[in-house]
């Protein structure tokens, strides 16, 4: 099915099941701990064998010797793959490290080998005496040491041009009445899911199955095929269950390429989870930015000049971290200039991680944007609303399919009681308590892409679905069987959703935020099919045909829906596809985040009192799941602002804090009530569904509505995340 002009009404406008607040479908087999993730397939017969990681003691340099005598011939031992007995091995699309060290070694904890034993304890053993001699060279491991010399990046599959040059940026900033020209940095952050990267692999010949942990199934084939070197249609990859992501598992890591080698090695199953050790160093994460953003306004606070050079490093081949892409969209000014400049840089790969780009970009401009609203002495939402666009600010013959924007901050500022906000810094007490307002506007690209999905009437009147979609804790399950329920007009519990093989249709999978809406789209395509084939088996007129409450219905004559597939199962497959109309409107989400704090006015322990997001995200498929993806990012949020960072050793070049007691994020007591609010919209640009995702709008400016409400308790503007009190006392 193509989707090319925007939609009139569809069977989901009913909204019966959809835009309902269903629990999720799949939350018994979790809280039963009967959902089995990567590491839980126990049924796959008893020879399985269980890898374990060396990683690489160095930042950088190379293996001068590798003994694995003492290792081989420990207990147990079946197999033990370095890069001498691996064989050649290619580079992902999407994540470009290499998987495996030898002679070369790019960054610390890269795999040095991977050891198979009988048992973990085994395997675990033997790595330690695996005698490594390494090489050191210097590496570059200092961002702010080599920002000065980085080039603008080359061009990039992601983000964006790496330059924007709209009008006169210099001429402009120069005459502005008020400007603002300050440097924010964003530190290196993990994504430190719960579950581990983790892989069951097995070799039936030459077809290889893998149960793992990937947010996107096609390109986990397709990068799994390209390293290995073997076809595509020869791998069948498995994730029904996902225990969180972030995009660190949007594709293959090196548990997935390693235990597939292992387990060639070792002629068996080979079981490997990575060590929560490893995961900071040898797996992909955001990497840090320094960000200049140079604001310049008239006395009404329009914008005249935006100006947002963002730098960032990585490995060879590695990708800049695209915080530019926020400013592009949302703010109205003549004048902008965006660079993304980047430089080598010898740590592990930065890489997606929720919100790439828009994240610790609006980490910079919305904390740039309350200190203007200060230079101005206008209030700070007063300022977002005078900037609103209704176009493109790069192409102003280009609408937005839809812009909430301004409604998301007038009813977050009501509803939070923004009127009450300490008027000057350091003005309020509670106690001992210094009190703070902040706020921050969020945005976030709202992208749709090619989706396939199978549906399977069964004699007995149930509905399969099938699709290659993944579920990381997000709600997929629901939403997918929710658009079957509504399109076929029967309940949910009369659905079966299976989602995560990469055996079923293909879709985006997981990440950017794309998922919801490209996934709930290509189900709509299958079901419009199924509900064309069952009107034709009942020999009903197209035109007037209802499904609804298991029945089919037209014109007087009422029909079971089981009694349609009575004389055999009915199967139908489709996809959506797209045509221009990303190209015609600018299709985004669009947020407001409010938040107060509290500053100990002894010890500078700040904490969050109360946080509200009011979202704007086409038609919410169910705002219980969706409501949760916001209330996940707003806690991230809390992260990013005040806690989250890997500290870089620059002389060893590691990060320094890999496991979750030095990597901290929020725990219960760090989260105050999470206030949500969904703008009523549709868009009807984006599908039949006329939802957009909203995964990530949550996080977006979380952090900078924090930071700011931390500098109105204070008065101290501290620019370099994150905001820990040492940088304010
Ligand atoms: Mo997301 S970082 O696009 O999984």
């Amino acid at each position: 099915m193509k989707f090319d002009t925007p939609a009139g009404t569809t069977p989901i406008d009913r909204q019966t099941v959809i835009g309902r607040p269903h629990p999720r479908v799949e939350g018994p087999l979790k809280t039963t701990g009967t959902a089995t993730y990567a590491a839980e397939h126990h049924d796959l017969g008893g020879d399985i064998a269980y890898g374990y990681i060396l990683g690489a003691a160095i930042g950088k340099g190379r293996i001068a010797a590798i003994d694995t005598s003492a290792a081989d011939a420990a207990p147990g031992v079946r197999a033990i793959v370095t890069y001498r007995t691996a064989g050649p091995l290619g580079v992902g699309q999407f994540y470009v490290q290499r998987m495996l060290a030898g002679p070369a070694v790019d960054h610390y904890h890269q795999a040095v080998a991977v050891v198979v034993a009988d048992t973990f304890e085994q395997a675990r053993a033997a790595s330690a005496l695996i005698r490594v001699d390494y090489a050191r060279t210097t590496g570059s491991f200092d961002l702010s040491a080599q920002k000065a010399d980085a080039p603008i990046a080359p061009k990039e599959p992601f983000g964006g041009p790496s330059q924007i040059v709209v009008g006169d940026f210099d001429r402009a900033f120069a005459a502005a009445p008020v400007t603002l020209d300050e440097t924010y940095t964003v530190p290196d952050q993990a994504h430190a899911m719960m579950e581990p990267h983790a892989t069951i692999a097995r070799w039936d010949g030459d077809l290889l199955t893998c149960w793992t942990s990937i947010q996107q199934m096609n390109w986990g084939v397709r990068d799994l095929a390209r390293i290995l070197g073997i076809p595509k249609a020869n791998i069948r990859l498995r994730s029904p269950y996902i225990g969180g992501g972030f995009g660190g598992k949007g594709t293959v890591q090196s548990d997935l390429v390693l235990a597939a080698l292992a387990a060639r090695a070792a002629g068996r199953p080979v079981k490997l989870v990575l060590q929560r050790t490893l995961m900071f160093n040898n797996t992909i994460h955001r990497p840090k930015t320094i960000q200049r953003v140079r604001l310049g306004a008239g006395r009404d606070g329009r914008l005249t000049a935006i100006g947002h050079d963002n730098w960032s490093g990585n490995l060879a081949g590695g990708r800049t971290e695209p915080s530019t892409i926020p400013t592009r969209l949302l703010y109205r000014g003549e004048n902008r200039l965006l660079r993304r400049y980047l430089t080598t840089l010898d740590l592990a790969e930065g890489n997606a991680m929720r919100a790439p780009g828009e994240a610790p970009g609006m980490m910079a401009l919305e904390m740039a944007m309350d200190e203007l609203a200060e230079r101005l002495g206008m209030d700070p939402v007063d300022l977002r609303i005078a900037n609103d666009t209704a176009v493109d600010p790069e192409k102003p013959g280009r609408p937005f399919s839809t812009r909430a924007f301004v409604e998301c901050l007038r009813t977050g500022a009501d509803r939070f009681g923004w009127s009450k906000r300490p008027g000057s810094p350091a003005s309020r007490r509670d106690g001992d308590w210094l009190i703070g307002f902040g706020m921050a506007s969020a945005i976030r690209g709202a992208p749709i892409a090619k989706a396939g999905a199978r549906v399977r009437l069964e004699r007995s009147g149930r509905v399969i679905v099938e699709t290659d979609k993944t579920d990381l804790g997000t709600g997929s399950y629901t939403i997918v069987a929710q658009t079957a329920a509504e399109m076929m007009g029967v309940p949910l519990d009369r659905v079966e959703a299976r989602l995560g093989d990469s055996s079923f249709p293909e879709t985006p999978g997981s990440g950017g935020q794309m998922g919801a809406a490209s996934v709930t789209a290509g189900v709509y395509a299958a079901c419009a099919k199924l509900r064309d084939i069952v009107v034709q088996r009942l020999g009903f007129e197209r035109d007037d045909v209802v499904f609804a409450d298991g029945e089919v219905r037209s014109a007087g004559r009422t029909v079971s829906l089981a009694s349609a597939a009575r004389l055999g199962e009915l199967v139908a497959e489709d996809s959506m596809e797209y045509g221009d109309l990303s190209q015609r409107f600018a299709q985004q989400t669009f947020g407001a985040h409010f938040a107060e704090v509290g500053v100990d006015r002894y010890t500078g322990v700040v904490r969050v009192r109360r946080l509200l997001a009011v979202c704007a995200a086409g038609r919410i498929l169910n705002p219980v799941t969706a409501r949760s993806q916001v209330i996940g990012g707003m806690t991230m949020g809390i992260g990013a602002a005040l806690m989250e960072e890997m500290a870089v050793d620059t002389r060893f070049g590691l990060f320094v804090n890999h496991d979750l007691a030095g990597y901290e994020v929020p725990v219960h007591a760090d989260v105050p009530h999470l206030d949500v609010a969904f703008i009523d919209e549709v868009d009807p640009t984006m599908s039949p569904l006329k939802a957009k995702g909203v995964g990530e709008l949550g996080l977006t400016g979380v952090a900078p509505a924090i930071a700011n409400a931390v500098y109105n308790a204070t008065g101290v503007r501290v620019r370099d995340y994150p905001i820990t009190l040492d940088k304010y006392l």
